[in-house]
Formats: C-alpha cells, sequence, structure tokens
C-alpha cells in the first residue's frame, strides 16, 4: 500500500522561533518515515504583509537550510519553493471563485493582522487562507500537520474543497479533503513575555520568542528576562500559571522528557533552579541544528540543486492536480 501524504508549509517571513520548530517542524521530522511529505517555504504568503524585497530571497533560502539541519530527510520528503511552482497561485484564483466572501472575513488571523496594517490592509492578506488551501489540495494531502493556530484554515481548506466536490464533482470528487494534524505537545507555544499570547514572529519584543538561530548568550539572557511569578513549586495546567505551563513544556519537549518526568523534577523548584537547567537544555537541543544550519548555508550550490529537484517533483504532482479542476470546471483544454 502506498503511503499517505502529508504537506505543510512556512511563511518566509523573519526567522523560525520555538513555537515555528515545536508546533510544525519537530513533529514534520518525527512522522516523516511513515508518509510521502511535501514541505514548502510559502514566500507567497510572506508578501501578504508589507515585505523586504531585498530580504525575500535570503529568507528563503536559510529557511531551506533551517528544514534540512533539523532533520528533514530527502529520501522521503520533497522540499520546494511555493513560487516555483506556479500551480498555486492558479489554482488560488480558481478556488478564489468558488469561495463565499464572507467565509474569509470570519477568519481570526485575518481579523488580528488586519488591525495592525489599519487603511494599507491588502486584498492578499484576506485572500491568504485560500492560497493556503491551494497548497494543500493541490498535493491530495491526507494529513496537515500544523499548530494550532492553523486550525481554522485547515477547517476552511474542508471546506472549500467540499464545495468544488459538490458543484463540479458530483460523479467523482475532484479534490481530496484532508485532515488536519495538530499535536497536543508544542501545539501553542507561548511568548515568553506573556503567558497569554503565542510566541510569535510578528511580536516587536524580540525577548518574546526565542529563535532557533539565537546565540547560547541570547538564549541566557532571553529566559533569564522571560515573565514568571512568585510561586515556589513549579506545576503543569494551571490556568493561573500560564508562564509556568509555557516554560514547563519547552523544558520537556527539548529535553525530550515526558511530562510525569518533569512534573516530579520540578514540583519543588523555584524559578532561580529552573531557569538555568532550561537554559542548559534549550542550547543543546539547538547548538546540532545551528552547527548543520552553518554548514548548509556555505554550501549554496547543494542548497540550489535541492530547491531545483524539489521544484520539479512538486510541480509534477501539482499540476496534474491543476489539470484535475480545471476539466472538472469546464475550460478548454490547451490547443
Ligand atoms: P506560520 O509561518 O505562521 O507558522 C508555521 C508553523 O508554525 C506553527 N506555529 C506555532 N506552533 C506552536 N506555537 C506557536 N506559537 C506557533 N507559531 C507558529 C504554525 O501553526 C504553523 O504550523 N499559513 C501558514 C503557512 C502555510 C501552510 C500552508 C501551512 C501556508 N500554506 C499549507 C500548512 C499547509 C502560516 O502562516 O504558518
Amino acid at each position: 500500500m502506498s503511503k499517505k501524504r502529508v504537506l505543510s508549509g512556512i511563511q518566509t517571513t523573519g526567522n523560525l522561533h520555538l513555537g515555528n520548530y515545536l508546533g510544525a517542524i519537530r513533529n514534520w521530522v518525527d512522522i516523516q518515515q511513515d508518509y510521502d511529505n511535501f514541505f514548502f517555504f510559502a514566500d507567497l504568503h510572506a508578501i501578504t504583509v508589507p515585505h523586504d524585497a531585498k530580504t525575500l530571497a535570503e529568507n528563503t533560502l536559510k529557511m531551506a537550510a533551517v528544514y534540512l539541519a533539523s532533520g528533514i530527510d530527502l529520501n522521503c520528503s520533497t522540499i520546494f519553493v511555493q513560487s516555483h511552482v506556479s500551480a498555486h497561485s492558479e489554482l488560488a484564483w480558481l478556488l478564489n471563485c468558488v469561495t463565499p466572501l464572507n467565509w474569509l472575513e470570519r477568519m481570526i488571523q485575518f481579523k488580528e493582522k488586519a488591525v495592525k496594517q489599519g487603511e494599507n490592509v491588502g486584498v492578499g492578506l484576506l485572500d491568504y487562507p485560500v492560497l493556503m488551501a491551494a497548497d494543500i489540495l493541490l498535493y491530495d494531502a491526507d494529513r496537515v500537520p500544523v499548530g494550532e493556530d492553523q486550525k481554522q484554515h485547515l477547517e476552511l481548506t474542508r471546506d472549500i474543497a467540499a464545495r468544488v466536490n459538490d458543484q463540479f464533482g458530483k460523479q467523482k470528487p475532484v479534490l481530496k479533503v484532508p485532515e488536519p494534524m495538530i499535536r497536543e505537545e508544542g501545539a501553542r507555544i507561548m511568548s515568553l513575555t506573556d503567558g497569554s499570547k503565542k510566541m510569535s514572529k510578528s511580536d516587536p519584543s524580540e525577548l518574546s520568542r526565542i529563535e532557533l538561530l539565537d546565540s547560547a548568550e541570547a538564549i541566557k539572557r532571553k529566559i533569564k528576562k522571560c515573565k514568571t511569578d512568585p510561586i515556589k513549586g513549579l506545576t503543569f495546567d494551571d490556568p493561573e500559571r500560564p508562564e509556568c505551563n509555557n516554560l514547563l513544556t519547552l523544558y520537556q519537549i527539548l529535553g525530550n522528557k515526558t511530562k510525569v518526568e518533569v512534573a516530579a523534577e520540578c514540583q519543588d523548584m523555584g524559578w532561580g533552579q529552573f531557569k538555568p537547567l532550561l537554559t542548559a537544555t534549550t542550547i543543546e537541543a539547538l547548538q546540532p541544528i545551528q552547527h548543520k544550519y552553518h554548514e548548509l548555508m556555505n554550501n549554496r550550490d547543494y542548497l540550489d540543486s535541492v530547491l531545483r529537484e524539489g521544484a520539479s517533483k512538486a510541480s509534477a504532482v501539482a499540476n496534474q492536480t491543476l489539470t484535475r479542476v480545471k476539466d472538472a470546471l469546464g475550460f478548454l483544454p490547451p490547443l
């Protein structure tokens, strides 16, 4: 039996942080051997908010090095740049024409990000989830491993696929309806400066997040300054102590421990004892990735060749689906 297909991606905006790593990449690495995987760099999504043309290409390349350094295995996973596969933009247009506007206006991320853009909010930001649906549906993905914040976008993707099937696939479904894959642990890593907000690339304070490429010094400084509480004894799942829950979760996942082990180890600890432990664990977990990352960034030819091959493999799959959708919608095939 052939393996089920997995697809996921990350926007190429700014540096990746522990939320992206623990909510997404690390899970991809853990499951990849059991699936046929497509992981991509969402550079078309990165321009839905004002972007810097001078850094877009470099950010994409850096992200390719991060995926590989984190353990993405090219024997079972294809990695590629979204804008290198033109079918993404084309399917997004076709799906735009079947997606009701009010489905998009309901999206929480749109509402949150639109507030920040004010009068200048672009159409692309509203349309962002349709492009995301195109990303997923082009590959007939069975599963989409993401963090908790993408759940609503995946529901929308399912709704769009069902609508296309309902309108144009009465005999045979046109699009495969994918399942979200959200792991409980790490699905929602919170800000270091406010345990009620998720860790995010767009938070103006660098102290709110640990980036994958942060130096040992920076990690130490950020953990030292992170928000805690005056209570001695550290526990998971206390709604009054979101920071405590978040920091214990980081310690648990980065240290490859179980929740029960960490709960027992930390129950009598104070912050003065815990913070150095978390610092050492974080540095130890990130150092091998950083080392590999720098090696890869010094080998531009290799990265180029991986991305060239990835685009070719991805295009082959995506173009087939695009043709299937255009046929179902009734277009005249190219003559
Ligand atoms: P993006 O770039 O915001 O985030 C990439 C991945 O990281 C996860 N994530 C988190 N997980 C846990 N805690 C956090 N604080 C945290 N912050 C981010 C996200 O859930 C995501 O899995 N729209 C997507 C990119 C995308 C995509 C796709 C994903 C475009 N097309 C198709 C899957 C399939 C996004 O902006 O993710």
